[in-house]
């Protein structure tokens, strides 16, 4: 058993296995693209979608530009007063209500894609068949658009474009070597993980509707705001405050477990799930999408990876992966790798790491720069956001159809059973 330290490749082929052929083909293309705007140019960076969320990646955007790596060029919302100050933030960056011409845009390098969840699969599809590099906010897709996921991973491929999927969580490197010992058996073979994300409030009070007497008309493309979403009429509830209905969001398990499921799929080198058992409900608030969420996803042999979540209460629990022998747990400082010696049964010296980048968003953003350079798959790329995309998805349509949800390896598709 060997605990070097991985390089970035053996992460890709063992914490990300069945992802890993994403990066190569088309890759060729792209690097001449590349060499085309020279090494030492700028990014442009064009932000589709620029509500709260993108505050944050506009000022990581904004602080790389200071040290000469960005430009933020251009910025596209459906909302104009939205619009207008997120131009002003970016230094006058060009404005655009539609992100195809955002798009069109030869400044743009890279695009920000922080709209509700239905529209990222969609725009990003676009960006890649467009020939932009794109930083994708979780989660990968709305929780009915599991095809569209992997048609977003295919044309990414096909166009040798880099996807970073924002679960910022992603942003540390331990997790490589970590991987890399689990696949060397430290914890035998995991066959049990539980992971949490507990927090109290609805969301509605974090969605604030900054104009009351907002409508439909020049300053608001309600349209656009749909989508592929069923046609309903404007309220001015559901666009400010998407994330309460299901037409647009899907509560905790696409919006929370995506960040302590995804470090766990990649630590564990998973692939797609077998089965998926979801559960909870809406117990507390006064919205459509559940408030208290529990998914099960078992993998063919293992592990059985058990996700809870509650929007009642902050007190959580401590993520932990089972093997055969060992335990990995994931706790506020960093991570400890606990063996057992299978001849005595008793726990060995175990192994600690600290954090080093978790949950640093700007780390994410740097990891993503330093891969439209090297071409090397990002920390969170797309084809692990593919597969994590998979047991949520079918966690949210197994509570919402009460049944048991199967993975069909053949047609890769999601089958109610
Ligand atoms: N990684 C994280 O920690 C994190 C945190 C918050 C939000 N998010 C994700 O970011 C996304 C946005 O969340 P938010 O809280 O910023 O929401 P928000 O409503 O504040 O912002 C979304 C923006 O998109 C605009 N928009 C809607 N449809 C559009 C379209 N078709 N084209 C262009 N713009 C459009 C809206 O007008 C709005 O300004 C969500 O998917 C969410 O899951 C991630």
């Amino acid at each position: 058993m060997t605990h070097e330290k991985p390089n970035r490749r053996d992460f890709l082929r063992t914490g990300l296995a069945g992802a890993a052929g994403a990066a190569a083909i088309g890759s060729n293309l792209t690097i001449m693209a590349q060499e085309a705007k020279g090494a030492n140019e700028r990014l442009g960076v064009g932000f589709i979608g620029v509500g709260g969320r993108c505050q944050s990646h506009i000022n990581i955007v904004n602080g790389f530009q200071k040290q000469g790596l960005t430009e933020p060029v251009a910025v596209c919302d459906v909302y104009r007063p939205r619009l207008e100050a997120a131009s002003k933030k970016c230094g006058g960056a060009k404005m655009y209500r539609a992100h195809e011409e955002l798009l069109a845009d030869p400044r743009v390098d890279l695009v920000c894609i922080a709209t509700p969840d239905r529209h990222h699969a969609p725009q990003a599809i676009d960006a890649v068949n467009a020939g932009k590099d794109v930083y994708c906010e979780k989660p990968l897709t709305h929780w009915d658009q599991f095809a569209l996921a992997k048609d977003l991973e295919a044309a990414a491929t096909t166009n040798g474009k880099i996807v970073q999927v924002g679960t910022q969580y992603m942003a540390d490197e331990n997790y490589a070597k970590v991987s890399a010992m689990v696949k060397d058996g430290i914890i035998g073979t995991p066959v049990h993980a539980q992971l949490g994300y507990f927090r109290r409030g609805d969301w509605g009070e974090r969605m604030t509707i900054p104009d009351a007497n907002a409508k439909p008309g020049p300053d608001l493309d309600w349209e656009r705001f749909l989508g592929d979403a069923p046609k309903v009429d404007f309220s001015v509830s559901r666009f400010f405050q998407w994330r309460l209905f299901w037409d647009y969001a899907g509560g905790p398990a696409t919006d929370l477990l995506v960040h302590t499921f995804t470090p766990v799929f990649c630590l564990l080198g998973l692939d797609f799930p077998e089965r998926v058992f979801g559960a909870g409900g809406c117990f507390q608030y006064d919205r459509e999408v559940p408030d208290q969420c529990n998914i099960i996803a078992d993998y063919k042999d293992g592990p059985s990876v058990v996700m809870m979540n509650s929007l009642s209460n902050y007190t959580g629990i401590e993520t932990k992966i089972r093997g055969t022998n060992g335990i990995i747990i994931l706790t506020g400082d960093g991570i400890r790798i606990v063996p057992i010696d299978p001849k005595t049964n008793k726990e060995t010296d175990e192994i600690r790491m600290k954090w080093n980048g978790m949950g640093d968003t700007s780390k994410l953003w740097k990891n993503l720069l330093d891969c439209v350079k090297t071409r090397e798959q990002p920390f969170s790329p797309i084809s692990a956001a593919v597969r994590v995309q998979a047991p949520l998805s079918m966690g949210i349509i197994g509570h919402r159809e009460n049944k048991v949800v199967k993975f069909d390896p053949g047609t890769k598709e999601l089958v109610l059973s």
